[in-house]
């Protein structure tokens, strides 16, 4: 692990309104990575040494949203997701309120899937803003192979990213996630949560069960083991104690290893006569849920997914 030793070179990034401190090390190309902070274009990414480079840069940067095709919208409330009239889904100048009722309003979120061959140079910068916070080896420069699916805030100046997570095209083994990151600025407000539940949405969508690349870093441990937990956890509650594994398994894209991991950290399942069974009251479930923060688990709605599998 080469790169975990390196010493970590840029400490600032600025991007849209945020000045971000960094994580790690990053392998920018040698002149970005002598500098203290770095300038970051928020819709395309790029990468400037000076802030005025940065200000000449947006006075001429088309972009607002990222490449690629948006592949979902929803709005979040404190309520959790609400619906979307289809007038507000295809209006692109949308500002992100929802209505004039107050209960209603909320923050417009948009996901764009990007193309790591056809939009190459965005998700190469995109890759390069990762691993300032990711402690572990993921890939930069080679991205051909991969599919970005990008968060976004949206208000009247534009898609805003607060994340994204990374997906290889064709993987041999199950992998539906290989890098996922919320900006700092934007983390513990449920986002990434978001990010895993799609993961799983465009799982289930392929016919298949999914699971995230190995090693996981500390945060990604946590994340998934909360998702997955509340996921086991509410469809146990919403369709009966009795499920089998495998029945979970088609309800959540969830592999069965890792269904089988989290029950027995929840200390949900026994193993008789050479076969897991899952043992719960719905009291039991109920006491489990309780313990997750109230905040909205964000449900993706696959009948608003405009997606279809690669062929
Ligand atoms: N401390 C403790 N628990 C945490 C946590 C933290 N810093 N961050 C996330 N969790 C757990 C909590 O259980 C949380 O639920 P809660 O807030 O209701 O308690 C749950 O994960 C989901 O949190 P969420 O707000 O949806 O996650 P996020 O938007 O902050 O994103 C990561 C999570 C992993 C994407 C984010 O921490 C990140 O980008 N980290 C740096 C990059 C990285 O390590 N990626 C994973 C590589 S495998
Ligand atoms: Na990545």
């Amino acid at each position: 692990h080469e790169e975990k030793t390196r010493v970590k070179n840029i400490q600032v990034v600025e991007m849209g309104p945020f000045e971000i401190d960094t994580w790690y090390y990053s392998p920018y190309p040698e002149e970005y990575s002598q500098v203290h902070k770095l300038f970051i274009c928020e819709f395309c990414l790029k990468y400037m040494k000076k802030k005025k480079s940065l200000v000449r840069h947006k006075e001429k940067c088309q972009a607002r949203h990222p490449p690629g095709d948006e592949i979902y919208r929803t709005i979040s409330t404190s309520q959790g997701s609400i619906k979307l009239e289809q007038a507000q889904l295809e209006d692109h100048s949308f500002n992100g309120q929802a209505g004039s009722d107050k209960a209603m309003q909320g923050t417009l979120l948009s996901v764009f899937e990007v193309d790591g061959k056809r939009n190459k140079l965005y998700c190469q910068n995109l890759c390069l803003l990762a691993k300032l916070f990711l402690d572990h080896k993921t890939l930069y420069y080679d991205v051909d192979a991969f599919l970005f699916y990008i968060l976004t805030e949206v208000n009247n100046c534009g898609h805003h990213i607060v994340g994204y997570f990374s997906k290889e095209k064709n993987s041999l083994e199950d992998y539906n996630m290989a890098c996922i990151l919320t900006l700092p600025p934007f983390q513990r407000k449920g986002y990434g949560r978001f990010l895993i539940a799609l993961a799983y949405e465009l799982s289930k969508k392929e016919g298949k069960v999914g699971t995230p690349e190995r090693p996981l870093s500390d945060l990604g441990q946590v994340s998934f083991k909360s998702y997955w937990s509340r996921a086991l956890l509410e469809a146990l509650r919403d369709h009966g104690a009795n499920m089998s594994i495998k029945d979970l398994s088609l309800m959540t894209g969830i592999r069965n290893e890792d269904i089988i991991n989290t029950l027995q950290s929840l200390n949900l399942i026994k193993y008789y006569k050479g076969q897991h069974i899952i043992s719960v009251s719905a009291k039991v479930i109920e006491e489990h849920l309780k313990t997750f923060s109230p905040q909205p688990f964000w449900v993706i709605d696959p009948a608003k997914l405009l997606w279809t599998p690669l062929a």
